[in-house]
Order: C-alpha cells, then sequence, then structure tokens
C-alpha cells in the first residue's frame, strides 16, 4: 500500500495536470488560481515538513505547470531573486499596486497568461490581501499617534520603499519629527530618498546585525515599528532585536513589530512557485518574543491580529521611566 505522502504526491500531481490544462485553455481564471492555492496549502499540511521541503516542492518545480507560472512577473522575480533575496520592495510594490496604481515596470513584460495570472498572485491571493492590510494597521497607528504627538519621531526598520508614508498626511504638512527609514537595501533606499526625502523622510543603510552588534546606535524615538521583517528571524534573533527596539525607545515610546500568521494559505505556492520561505508565527509565538524584555522598563505588551485575521502584532509601550 502507498504512503501517505505517496498519496498525496499522486493527488497533487493530478491537481498539476489540471491546473495546467486549464490555464492553457481558459487562461488564469480566479477560480483555477484559488483551487491550485488551496490545494497545495492542503497537501503541505499533509505532509511532514521535510518531505514537503526536499520532495514536493521539487516535484511542483519539475511539472510543466512551472513554465506556466513564472510567466508572472511578480512570481518569477520572487523566485529569480535580482536582489538576492525573494521579498524586495518591487515585490511589495506589485501587492501594493491594488491601492496605489503604480505597477512595477517589469509587469509590462509579463505574457498575457503572466498578467492572467499576476493579477491573482499580487492582487488576491489571501498573502497579498494580508500584506495590504497590514499596512493599513501601521498607517493607522502612524495617523493616530502623529495627531496625538506633535513632532512625533518615527523609525521604520526593514522599510523597504515605505510606501505607507504616502498616506500619512502629517509628513506632507511637516507636522512629523525625524523619520527614519532604515534598510539594508541601497536600491530600495534610493528610491525613499528620492520619493520622501523631500518631505523630510531620512534613509539608512543598516542591517539587522548591524544594529545588533551595536554598530549602528539609534534611540529617542516614539514609534518604531518594522514589517515584513519578523518573518525572517528565527526566535533568538527576533528575541535581541526587541529588545534593541525597546532601547531605541524615548520614555513613553513604542516599538511594533508584525509576522504572517501559519494560517496564510499562500505558505504553499509561495515556497513550491516563489521560492519564498517565511516563518510564519502565531500570536502567542510571537507575545513570547517579549519574553526576556526587562519589566522595570516595559510598560505594556499586546498582541492583535489585522483585520483579516492573518497578520499578528506585537506592539510594546516603554514605561516613563524605562532606560
Ligand atoms: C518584505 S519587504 C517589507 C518592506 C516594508 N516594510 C513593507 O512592509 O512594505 C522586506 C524588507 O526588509 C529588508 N530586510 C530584510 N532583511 C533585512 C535585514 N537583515 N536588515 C535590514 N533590512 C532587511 C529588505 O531589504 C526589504 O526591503
Amino acid at each position: 500500500m502507498d504512503a501517505p505522502a505517496d498519496r498525496s504526491l499522486a493527488d497533487l500531481e493530478r491537481v498539476l495536470d489540471r491546473t495546467a490544462a486549464a490555464l492553457q485553455a481558459h487562461g488564469a481564471a480566479t477560480e483555477t488560481m484559488e483551487v491550485l492555492f488551496r490545494e497545495l496549502f492542503a497537501t503541505r499540511r499533509q505532509v511532514p515538513a521535510d518531505i514537503w521541503g526536499e520532495v514536493v516542492v521539487g516535484a511542483c518545480r519539475r511539472h510543466p505547470l512551472a513554465g506556466l507560472l513564472h510567466q508572472d512577473p511578480f512570481t518569477f522575480r520572487a523566485f529569480r531573486k535580482p536582489r538576492g533575496y525573494a521579498g524586495d520592495a518591487v515585490l511589495l510594490d506589485f501587492m501594493y499596486a491594488a491601492e496605489d496604481a503604480l505597477m512595477p515596470p517589469e509587469w509590462e513584460a509579463g505574457t498575457t497568461l503572466g498578467k492572467q495570472i499576476c493579477h491573482y498572485t499580487s492582487t488576491c491571493s489571501q498573502g497579498t490581501r494580508a500584506a495590504r492590510s497590514r499596512r493599513r494597521v501601521i498607517i493607522d497607528i502612524l495617523n493616530r499617534r502623529a495627531a496625538g504627538t506633535p513632532g512625533l519621531s518615527v523609525l521604520s526598520l526593514a522599510c523597504g520603499h515605505l510606501r505607507e508614508a504616502r498616506y500619512c498626511p502629517a509628513l506632507r504638512q511637516g507636522r512629523l519629527g525625524r523619520f527614519l527609514a532604515v534598510d539594508q537595501d541601497r536600491e530600495s533606499l534610493a528610491v525613499v530618498s528620492r520619493e520622501l526625502g523631500p518631505w523630510g523622510v531620512v534613509p539608512l543603510a543598516a542591517s539587522v546585525r548591524e544594529v545588533l552588534r551595536g554598530e549602528v546606535v539609534l534611540s529617542g524615538f516614539d514609534l518604531v515599528y518594522a514589517t515584513g521583517l519578523y518573518d525572517y528571524l528565527a526566535d533568538p534573533v527576533a528575541r535581541r532585536l526587541c529588545e534593541r527596539l525597546l532601547s531605541m525607545l524615548a520614555p513613553g515610546g513604542r516599538f511594533l513589530v508584525a509576522n504572517v500568521m501559519p494560517t496564510c494559505t499562500s505558505a504553499a505556492y509561495m515556497e513550491a512557485y516563489m521560492d519564498w520561505w517565511l516563518l510564519y508565527r502565531t500570536e502567542a509565538q510571537l507575545l513570547r518574543l517579549a519574553e526576556t524584555l526587562p519589566d522595570e522598563d516595559v510598560e505594556t505588551v499586546r498582541v492583535f491580529t489585522d483585520e483579516l485575521g492573518q497578520v499578528a502584532f506585537l506592539e510594546v509601550e516603554k514605561a516613563a521611566t524605562g532606560r
């Protein structure tokens, strides 16, 4: 009798065959892509993680369907990693395009089928809806804090293109204090500098490693946040970074970090076809990252989720007497 993993693989091969046939015959209907995402996610849940990573993902990439899916400029950019890593700021621009009307130029190079696939992968899929919802949470907090604190000083760590800034009227009206945008990717910072420098945003090239080693010392901020970063950090590094973020705050300041949750049904497609591997965390797992923070420096700690229930946020408020 077949092992469960063999059965899952055989079932999945049939799904891949059906998807390839449907895409070639009718184009990328939303339903076709939705079924693919769902079936891949179900398989990922059925098989042990090592079988998924070593066997199933390989089978997905060898199947002719991969060639069709890689006509999608969004999927293919993550897979080929022109900046050396999958989740770069251009990829995020694809996801924000539905709200920002700013499609990256490489979208033009996609085939008709590729553009249809791209519509689903970058706009309709659960993971990309979560990314836009995550940004809305940050925009809301940024605007509420800016309204309550004149001259609010802000630090965005792993800022990418800092696209949330375009929805912060206080920035355009000169009502914010310092706004520091930190990222390791100089190409992304060049965009920040060009588009947001005139509004007072200061880009700074630095990596998490440099921050943790104390090679870049940052302090006195009212609000520090990181989105699209903790999903890459293992627990020990993530904990140490929380300690650093706390030290960057002025007394009474807050830091906020986001993490995509394990329920995100885009995870399997991202791993199989985009070669994009995140560390997914539940609210409880995210909360545990704050365990090593010194009690005397912390006023409040809370976790909450976005409106879709796909992204968890950890928010820590520094004590008014905190160091
Ligand atoms: C998924 S993007 C998120 C961009 C933006 N925060 C957003 O939510 O739209 C991830 C960003 O994290 C940056 N990044 C990843 N690892 C980093 C590290 N170790 N140090 C500094 N930046 C990092 C990347 O350069 C990239 O711009």
